[in-house]
């Protein structure tokens, strides 16, 4: 298989080595910079013959190259810096997204396609409206990102390991994120029976500020490794066919009485996408929560320059 992916930052080039790393498929790295794709790719080609894997990394400015991709991830944009949101980003990284998904659309007509770039919501519907490809084809990533967040925070919490961790993360990708406190648990057992309230809500900021805490220690920009394989996950999950349940921004049409939004939800992914968006049976709290959140979408929507 063939995935390209678009914008060879941090974010880009680090899941570029990482589905190398895991043979999942060969790589096309493509970005406006001309030789940051085609260095890198050769870096990690070096790296081959170190990690003796199969696949190839290529690095183009030329969307003739990503042609007939199965998965094409987009994260071209500017990231944060100290004392920004991610909401903060949405003039520039519009602009840059609309330019994007036209081209890379038109030479992998019959991609899965992964949005990246932040605001990760509101990019990510603005990608379904520019480009007139079906729900089923688009998605984001950010909710596999702060469920893992979630895990860690538990993990440091009660001293446990992430394996034994399930953690759900949901809504928006920014400032209205929602956490699953009944629904993350360890070997099984709800969070909420393992710690206090005050725990609780503890383990739920550091999930919330966990992007932002990265942005205050690095300064320079935002985070790359875990958002680098959490888009591995989801594209090992799209290639493989294995119907696995994550939190994904996904297309939301009336599940939990919400209506056409894109905002990350349990969904189930396949070689064509998302299969099905799955609703856990939330209480009134849980949902009034997740609505608020998705109200925040739609204030972001608002924003979006004509
Ligand atoms: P970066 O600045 O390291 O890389 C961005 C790359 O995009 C640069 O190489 C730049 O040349 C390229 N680019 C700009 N315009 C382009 C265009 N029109 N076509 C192709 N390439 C273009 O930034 P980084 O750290 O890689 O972050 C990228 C984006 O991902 C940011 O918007 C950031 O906020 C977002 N992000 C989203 C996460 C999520 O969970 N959804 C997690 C982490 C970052």
């Amino acid at each position: 298989p063939k995935v390209t992916i678009v914008g060879a930052g941090n974010v880009g080039a680090t899941a570029a080595h990482i589905i190398a790393s895991k043979n999942l498929a060969d790589v096309v790295l493509i970005d406006v910079a001309e030789g940051l794709p085609q260095g890198k790719a050769l870096d990690m080609m070096h790296m081959r013959s170190v990690e003796k894997f199969t696949v190839h990394v290529t690095g183009t400015n030329d969307y003739a190259d990503t042609r007939d991709s199965d998965v094409v991830v987009i994260t071209a944009g500017i990231a944060r810096k100290p004392g920004m949101t991610r909401e903060d980003l949405l003039g520039v990284n519009a602009g840059i997204m609309k330019s994007v998904i036209g081209q890379a659309k038109e030479a992998s007509p019959n991609a899965v396609f992964i949005c990246v770039t932040n605001p990760l919501d509101v990019m990510t519907t603005l990608a379904f409206r520019e480009s007139g490809l079906p729900a089923e084809r688009l998605m984001g990533m950010g909710g596999v990102l702060d469920s893992s967040r979630l895990s860690f925070a538990v993990c440091e919490k009660l001293g446990c390991e992430p394996a034994a961790v399930e953690a759900w993360a949901v809504g928006a990708h920014g400032e209205g994120m929602v956490c699953w406190p009944r629904f993350t648990t360890v070997d099984g057992t709800p969070i909420t029976e393992l710690m206090d309230e005050a725990a609780v809500a503890e383990v739920v900021q550091r999930c919330v500020k966990g992007g932002a805490e990265v942005v205050a220690h690095l300064k320079t920009g935002s985070a790359y490794y875990a958002p680098g394989a959490s888009i591995a996950k989801m594209v090992e999950a799209i290639l493989g066919d294995t119907h696995e349940i994550m939190s994904v921004c996904a297309h939301i049409d009336g599940q939990y009485g919400i209506d056409d939004l894109y905002m990350n939800v349990p969904v189930r992914l396949g070689r064509d996408g998302v299969e099905e968006v799955v609703e856990f049976d939330l209480d009134d709290e849980e949902l009034a929560a997740l609505r608020a959140s998705a109200d925040s979408v739609r204030a972001g929507l608002a924003n979006l320059p004509e």
